[in-house]
């Protein structure tokens, strides 16, 4: 039976108790925590960086799950290794070079993850799939928070679920955006086993984080 881990966004956090936020989150039984960055050039929309990472650092020692909607990300991969990012998670159109970049957050120490939007295909990744811990299938356009799922991403769930099975390969499938009660378990049964929310969590049963993250997590 795998364990599906829930990595709640902050972007649906109230940003002036990102601190306290975070510990709520930790409390309530989060997996990971889904820093979602972003530059307002990748995606038309602005967040934290490096400097703000570095002081949340210290309010929780469960993995920072860090999403860069940032371009060019390449140059910027040291500041996020060095403010506590765990996970490094980078978007292929964002850098010239995937494979440089990939090996860059190796030799960070850190957990490489590259992320597809609904419409890149898994195709300009599939040289690099062996090399990364973790895919992140977006199933809404990056930028913010409360999107409808789009559910055409299912299909590419269930294909990356069928590569790491029949490659016997480890990295973990995360989908990120618009994940709620009603479509959680379709997608883990397509094959993800973390499941970003920021909406679902903060929102749903008057902001219930353990009870919402129980619920997504039920299979
Ligand atoms: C969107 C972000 C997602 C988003 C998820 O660009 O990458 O992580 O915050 O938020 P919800 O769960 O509200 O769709
Ligand atoms: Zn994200």
């Amino acid at each position: 039976m795998k364990k599906i881990k829930i990595s709640p966004s902050i972007l649906s956090a109230d940003f002036s108790q990102l601190g306290n936020e975070i510990k709520r989150l930790e409390d309530g039984g989060a997996d990971l925590i889904h820093v979602d960055v972003m530059d307002g050039h990748f995606v038309p929309n602005l967040t934290i960086g490096p400097p703000v990472i570095k002081r949340l650092r210290k309010f929780t020692k469960i993995p920072f799950d860090v999403h860069l909607m940032i371009s060019p990300v390449h140059k910027y991969l040291e500041d996020y290794a060095e403010a506590g990012a765990d996970i490094i998670t980078i978007h292929p159109e964002a850098t010239e070079n995937l494979k440089e970049s990939i090996n860059l957050i190796k030799k960070l120490n850190k957990k490489v993850g590259v992320s597809l939007n609904p419409d890149t295909k898994i195709e300009i990744i599939k040289e690099y799939i062996s090399d990364v811990e973790l895919i992140l299938v977006m199933s809404v356009y990056p930028g913010f928070g409360g999107q409808k799922f789009i559910s055409e991403v299912i299909s590419k769930i269930k294909i990356l679920k069928q590569i790491k099975e029949s490659n016997k390969f480890t990295f973990d499938i995360e989908v990120d955006g618009g994940i709620n009660f009603s479509n959680s378990k379709e997608v883990i049964k397509a094959g993800a086993n973390i499941l970003v929310s920021g909406t679902t969590i903060f929102k749903e049963n008057n902001g219930d984080i353990k009870k919402n993250i129980e619920i997504l997590k039920a299979v």
